[in-house]
């Protein structure tokens, strides 16, 4: 007797899901931030279907200039400029619910719809022990022999720290179950409290926190947040089974990253794009696309090494004309020559796919423009990078110098309007870096952009 075969159902898992393999874009920075990824995410937003912050807090400034209306963003995905497309704040970030508030309220009273923001229920809260934590380390450090990180001072380390060792955090989603919030605070206010108390000292004397206040407060969080809370990665997943893309928004930047940044003065969270996987809550093959974005030259806030640091009347002139003091804590930033040996790690770490090179218009007037390709070591000479803070601490950049140019170069919206020497410099980029230019910004303005087809 003939016996038909078993029909097997295929698995789950080896059915691909319309709208994987790669429909979906990541924007990530490739220096130490303040590269420009909320221009270009701005930029790309229209062609996306949600765009969505994966790691980092309030640490992070976007500014995006809209027909001459400069908007800067902590929180509050770059994309929510665009009206109707939902801007998603994924489980990866940790936010401080009074910043993000005061976020949407500018934002609104400047009549920018947040409707849209959606915020992971998963994503955790930075409570005011953690800003006051980040304050007393840095402080302690410097008080001591260790160099200071130069934190944003917004809680970040001490709430993804928190995260990790779990009892103590409070996720978003906790702010909406105020019943078993106001039972776990009670713990934690105590503890908070004992800690802080252990890292006071003479004029910085540490907060008493009691539960019942902060159970206050949490509650006016929820009542104010609720509306936007969701689980956002199971939404993402929904959307990207129907064959939406998503726009993924690093925030901080590769050189920050916590594992392949310039530890230990980098940040807390995973910057680079496999961050996304995890900190959105969505499979690694979505996303196709990976756009790292190069500032012309180097910037970076706060302490560690940066082997191409300039001072004097230079820095100030590159200063000046990038307007380069921090979004988030008006910092000067510290500026450089372009370090290619750093940017082409962070292209190959994070598989970038395109490169958009920002801020090209602040190099004009200058004679000569250096660009680091290798660096001198007591090992001798390398052009390969060692994410390590010590090991950076004594590289020596070896240049090539290229001649200058000059004009105005925010007018241009081909690559042939832009000077000779420009054309030069993005060429010797691509082909140290050895990723494709796919944009160029020559101004601050979204319209400011060369797309390279
Ligand atoms: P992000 O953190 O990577 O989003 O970068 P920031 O917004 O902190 O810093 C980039 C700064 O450069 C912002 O003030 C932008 O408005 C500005 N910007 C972006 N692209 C250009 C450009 O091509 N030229 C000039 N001059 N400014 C730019
Ligand atoms: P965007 O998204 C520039 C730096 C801080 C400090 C270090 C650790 O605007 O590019 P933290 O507060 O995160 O613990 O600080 O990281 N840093 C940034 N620098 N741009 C950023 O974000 C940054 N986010 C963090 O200056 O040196
Ligand atoms: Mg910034």
């Amino acid at each position: 007797m003939a016996t038909s075969a078993p029909s097997v159902s295929p698995s789950p898992v080896l059915v691909p899901h319309a709208g994987q393999g790669g429909g979906s874009t990541a924007v990530v920075g490739l220096q130490w931030g303040d590269e420009g990824k909320g221009k270009i995410v701005h930029l790309l937003t229209e062609s996306h279907d949600a765009v969505v912050r994966y790691n980092g807090g309030a640490n992070a400034g976007h500014s995006v200039v809209v027909r001459g209306e400069r908007f800067a963003l902590h929180l509050v995905p770059s994309g929510i400029l665009h009206a109707g497309v939902p801007a998603i704040i994924g489980n990866g970030v940790v936010i401080d619910p009074d910043q993000l508030l005061k976020e949407i309220h500018t934002l609104e009273s400047r009549g920018v719809d947040c409707g849209n923001l959606i915020i992971s229920d998963r994503a955790h809260v930075v409570m005011p022990w953690h800003k006051a934590e980040d304050e007393a380390r840095e402080r302690w450090l410097s008080e001591g022999s260790l160099r200071p990180i130069g934190t944003t001072k917004r809680g970040i380390g001490p709430c993804y720290a928190d995260k990790v060792q779990r009892g103590t955090a409070i996720r978003v989603g906790d702010l909406v179950r105020p019943e078993l919030l106001r039972e776990r605070l009670k713990v934690i206010c105590p503890l908070k409290t004992t800690v802080l108390a252990a890292l006071a000292a003479p004029g910085h004397p540490a907060e008493v926190y009691d539960a019942q206040h902060v159970a206050n407060q949490c509650a006016a969080w929820a009542l104010q947040l609720g509306r936007h809370v969701r689980d956002t990665s199971a939404l993402l997943l929904e959307m990207l089974a129907a064959g939406k893309r998503a726009l993924f928004e690093g925030a901080n930047a590769t050189l920050l990253d916590v594992d392949h940044g310039t530890y230990p003065f980098v940040t807390s969270s995973t910057c680079i794009a496999p961050g996304i996987a995890t900190g959105a809550g969505v499979p690694m093959n979505v996303v196709g696309s990976i756009l790292g974005v190069v500032k012309a030259y180097s910037t970076r806030v706060g302490g560690g090494a940066m082997p191409t640091e300039l001072a004097g009347e230079l820095a100030d002139y590159i200063r000046q004309r990038g307007r380069e003091f921090g979004t988030t804590t008006g910092r000067p930033r510290r500026v450089g020559w372009l370090d290619l040996v750093a940017v082409r790690y962070a292209a190959r770490l994070n598989g970038a796919t395109g490169l958009s090179v920002m801020l090209l218009d602040v190099l004009a007037g200058l004679d000569e423009l250096k660009v680091c390709t290798a660096y001198q070591t007591p090992q001798g000479r390398v052009d390969a990078f060692t994410p390590d803070g010590a090991w950076l601490d004594h590289a020596k950049p070896v240049y090539q110098t290229l001649r200058g140019f000059s004009g105005d170069l925010g007018s241009a919206r081909r690559l042939g309007e832009l000077p000779p020497g420009a054309r030069a410099y993005l060429d010797l980029i691509e082909n140290v870096v050895g990723v494709p230019i796919r944009f160029v910004s020559v101004g601050p303005d979204r319209e400011q952009t060369i797309e390279v087809a």
